[in-house]
């Protein structure tokens, strides 16, 4: 068995060090207000979890139409950006490093999310099986309209100005949401993508939204301030995509060169081994993530399959994840009934080791 220590050797992501190689991983919370501004819980929770050698933060919205979730926040507005500067001042005191999750649902939203209730946009007008948890409660989700190839620059700009602002934010640099079946990954996977532009086709074409939008989120913040998530073959908002392995690897060989901070991997059950078939394509550092444990982990960390290890339900619940890891320690289990809901239980109330609850 390996040392779990190596989790505990620095390394860097871009122009940012990271203490430990210990990554929390992106979590939507739901703590913010109507008009997408986290509330004062959320500098709380992310200074919790400052020890992480890097934090993910919750998928953002870069535009209004974005957003796919109740009280999810946004980055494009003043009032957001500087309830954000609270957020990032919290977890730099405590010496920690965070990255925003630039998150554009498309298809998987509702109109009662969209301004002036607006159909959610998608690559085509494919709808999605399943229901939007909306304040009206569960609503089927709708038929999404296609953008325009007209459109899509305007939308590749609005990513790029929300990592303008994650940097004026005080965010250490921002990451790409490309996973789990929201806009990018819906250009991206052969079943929601049916254009015939330049945009959609074969995997060359498939891939060209989120390459430009990388390369737009470069050009404005610094290839090493940007890094990108995606999750082959993950089924969730009923995402399918023909051939996986070629639309990944062409993925990979595209930005593999651009100078990107990282390349964050997230394996939901698959048998195929992406973390050996991408990580040699992308020059950059590499997060695995995924149902990982300490031990899987360090296993894959010591075997040089990955740089860095995300956790997602171990961080809700264990605010001071790498400290236990460190002394192998018990593991608090996540409540999954207060994931999303509003306030403080489930939220900033997980005790660290040695502390009263
Ligand atoms: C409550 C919750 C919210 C999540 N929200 C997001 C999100 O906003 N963006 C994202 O990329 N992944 C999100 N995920 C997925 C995690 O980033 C991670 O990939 C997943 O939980 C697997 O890691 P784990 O097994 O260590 O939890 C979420 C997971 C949980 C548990």
């Amino acid at each position: 068995m390996s040392d779990t220590r190596i989790l505990f050797t620095p390394v860097n992501i871009g122009r940012t060090p990271l203490a430990n190689r210990i990554v929390m991983a992106p979590m939507t919370r739901s703590r913010s207000d109507d008009a997408g501004v986290p509330s004062d819980l959320v500098p709380v929770y992310y200074a919790q979890r400052a020890s992480a050698g890097l934090i993910i933060s919750e998928g953002i919205f870069p535009v209004s139409a974005g957003k796919g979730y109740v009280r999810t926040p946004g980055l494009h507005s003043d009032a957001q950006i500087a309830a954000w500067k609270k957020v990032t001042a919290a977890v730099h005191a405590r010496g920690g490093r965070i990255f925003a999750q630039i998150m554009h649902a498309g298809r998987i939203s509702d109109p009662s999310f969209q301004p002036g209730n607006a159909t959610p946009v998608a690559p085509s007008a494919v709808r999605p099986k399943g229901e939007s948890y909306t304040d009206a409660g569960m609503k089927p989700y709708v038929t999404p309209r296609a953008l325009e190839t007209a459109e899509i620059p305007g939308i590749i700009a609005g990513y790029a100005q929300a990592a303008r602002n994650a940097i004026a934010a005080g965010f250490d640099g921002v990451e790409l949401h490309a996973a789990s079946g929201y806009l990018p990954m819906q250009f991206l996977s052969s079943g929601t993508n049916l254009r015939t532009d330049r945009y959609g086709g074969a995997a060359e074409h498939r891939i060209r939204f989120v390459v430009e939008t990388l390369e737009a989120m470069a050009a404005a913040v610094g290839a090493d301030r940007v890094g990108i998530k995606i999750s082959p073959e993950m089924a969730f908002n009923d995402i399918s995509d023909a051939n996986p392995q070629e639309t990944y690897t062409t993925l990979v060989r595209a930005i593999g060169g651009m100078g990107l901070a990282y390349l964050h991997v997230g394996l939901f059950g698959t048998p195929v081994d992406y973390h050996g078939l991408l990580k040699p394509l992308f020059k950059g550092t590499y997060i695995a993530g995924g149902g990982l444990t300490r031990e899987s982990a360090t296993e894959l960390v010591a075997a040089g399959r990955a740089d860095a290890a995300a956790f997602g339900a171990l961080f809700v619940a264990n605010p001071d994840l790498p400290e236990r890891f460190r002394r192998g320690a018990a593991l608090a289990a996540p409540d999954s009934g207060t994931f999303y809901t509003p306030g403080p239980k489930g939220y900033i109330d997980y005790p660290e080791l040695g502390q009263a609850a």
